[in-house]
């Protein structure tokens, strides 16, 4: 066992963009981080020295979710919270079978958040009323589906079904919510013409970052009563 000042938070998928910025706000206040990563970015080194447990783990076989649950099993007995950050945004193509894109969404975004709470639920529970926190970070997408993105689409919203089955079983001890995020940040690789429109898809026509979604999840720890719920960051997308 790791000894922690106090419990950790286990952030997936948490060495770049959206859980980067989330490990660094949680270490800047001095919560104890543990993060998964798939590939070794340069940012880890810096994660480490500030005290964060990287893990490599790779979500893409259940025998690997199991190991990986075990892992932090043997670190620490406790977490004060799961965030299931880790995601694809894969497409539909021609060139992959669309069996293949279906399992691959189903494999992150249901699969891995659906065993990681089964398999560490001891580690959430027996810290009191709202003692500890679920997150799924899903998308905006669940509301209206996507042509282009269809499984994936499809897995966000299972993920977002799941939120309210799991505050159910885990009330009142593990809060459990998810936050769908419109446009937050582009990717480098974005060119002017499809970042101008993603931006005029929402009122308020901006990118807002990353700490868009650490505000959220800093006032969703601090609920005492908040449960269940999916909480929309989209520029207000659905009034356009
Ligand atoms: N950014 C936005 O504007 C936006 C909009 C809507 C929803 N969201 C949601 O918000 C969350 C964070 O977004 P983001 O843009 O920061 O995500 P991101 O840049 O795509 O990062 C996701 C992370 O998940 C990891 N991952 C993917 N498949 C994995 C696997 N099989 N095993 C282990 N790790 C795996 C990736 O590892 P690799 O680095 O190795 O690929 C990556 O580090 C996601 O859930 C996303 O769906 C974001």
């Amino acid at each position: 066992m790791t000894t922690f000042s106090s419990a950790p938070v286990l952030i997936t998928g948490g060495a770049r963009r959206i859980g980067l910025a989330l490990a660094r706000s949680f270490l800047a206040r001095s919560i104890p981080v543990i993060l998964s990563y798939r590939t070794p970015y340069t940012e880890l080194d810096a994660l480490r020295q500030a005290g964060a447990i990287c893990l490599a783990a790779d979500f893409s076989t259940t025998e690997n979710i199991y190991a990986f649950a075990e892992q932090i099993r043997s670190l620490t007995p406790r977490l004060r919270a799961m965030i299931h950050n880790a995601s694809r945004w894969e497409p539909e193509t021609p060139t992959t079978p669309p069996e293949q894109t279906l399992a691959d969404m189903l494999q992150i975004h249901v699969y891995t958040p659906y065993l990681l709470n089964q398999l560490l639920e001891p580690c959430l529970r027996g810290q009191g009323i709202a003692g500890a926190d679920i997150i799924h970070l899903t998308d905006y997408v669940v509301e209206k589906g996507s042509e282009k993105h269809i499984a994936y689409a499809a897995s966000k919203a299972a993920l977002d079904n799941m939120t309210r089955s799991f505050a159910r079983k885990l009330a009142p001890e593990v809060k459990v919510n998810a936050i769908a995020p419109g446009l937050i940040l582009f990717k480098e690789q974005d060119d002017d013409a499809y970042r101008q429109q993603a931006l005029e898809k929402s009122l308020m026509k901006i990118a807002p970052g990353e700490e868009e979604i650490v505000r959220l999840v800093e006032y969703l720890l601090s609920s005492r009563y908040m449960t269940g719920k999916t909480l929309g960051v989209d520029g207000g997308r659905a009034l356009r």
